[in-house]
């Protein structure tokens, strides 16, 4: 990876490669931006008066998380969960399971749980659970990516950035074996290279 050319620009190229696989541009970060700018004033009209508490789920919302926070200009509090399901592989296991509690009383709080991407529906499902447990006032979901034709688990989402194909993407947050979270865009992998290498 070369440098990127200020403190203020970020690295922005048209392809990339992690893990020895070829990955293309799907989302620049131009278009993030601006979803993620208006995903801010729903939430903005939607709880206004509400203090909603935002839940990121670790790892892969971090970026989109802290992004998202400061596009609502409403008071809000933040607390997270951490959840596995992947691992080092391109489909999801199957499996999900708990790494990290949230601390805050949420008990008859506005409640908006903030993932990367809903694939298969199974980690928002499973926390939509455990939220629900807990007797919030509200639940609602917002997510930066959907695949929608992959869902396989009943989750209603609220907040949806943008509908993408069933494929693997990548960056923004989002990890290929954990490497290429920090990337400023978010790239599909290239099935072309892929079939070609
Ligand atoms: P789900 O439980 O199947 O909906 O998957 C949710 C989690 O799997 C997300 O929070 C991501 O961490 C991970 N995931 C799903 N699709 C992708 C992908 O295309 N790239 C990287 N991670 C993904």
């Amino acid at each position: 990876m070369s440098k990127p050319k200020s403190s203020t620009s970020f690295y922005t190229p048209e392809t990339v490669s992690c893990n020895n696989e070829t990955f293309k541009l799907l989302l620049s970060h131009e278009e993030i931006n601006n979803r993620i700018s208006e995903l801010g004033a729903a939430i903005d009209e939607d709880y206004r008066d509400k203090k909603p508490i935002l839940i990121g789920i670790l790892n892969g919302a971090f970026i989109f998380l802290s992004d998202l926070m400061r596009h609502i200009t409403i008071p809000c509090e933040v607390d997270f969960y951490k959840l596995s399901s992947y691992g080092d592989a391109k489909v999801s296991s199957g499996n999900v399971k708990q790494r990290k509690d949230i601390d805050a009383d949420i008990t008859g709080r506005h409640i908006i749980i903030v993932e990367d991407i809903v694939d298969t529906g199974l980690s928002a499902n499973y926390i939509m659970n455990i939220v629900e447990q807990k007797n919030p006032a509200s639940v609602e979901i917002v997510t930066l990516l959907k695949k929608p034709e992959a869902l396989k688990y009943h989750v209603d989402v609220k907040y949806v950035g943008f509908e993408i194909p069933t494929l693997f993407v990548l960056g923004y947050g989002l990890d290929y074996a954990q490497e290429g979270r920090n990337l400023a865009q978010i790239y599909v992998l290239d099935e072309k290279a892929a079939k070609n290498s």
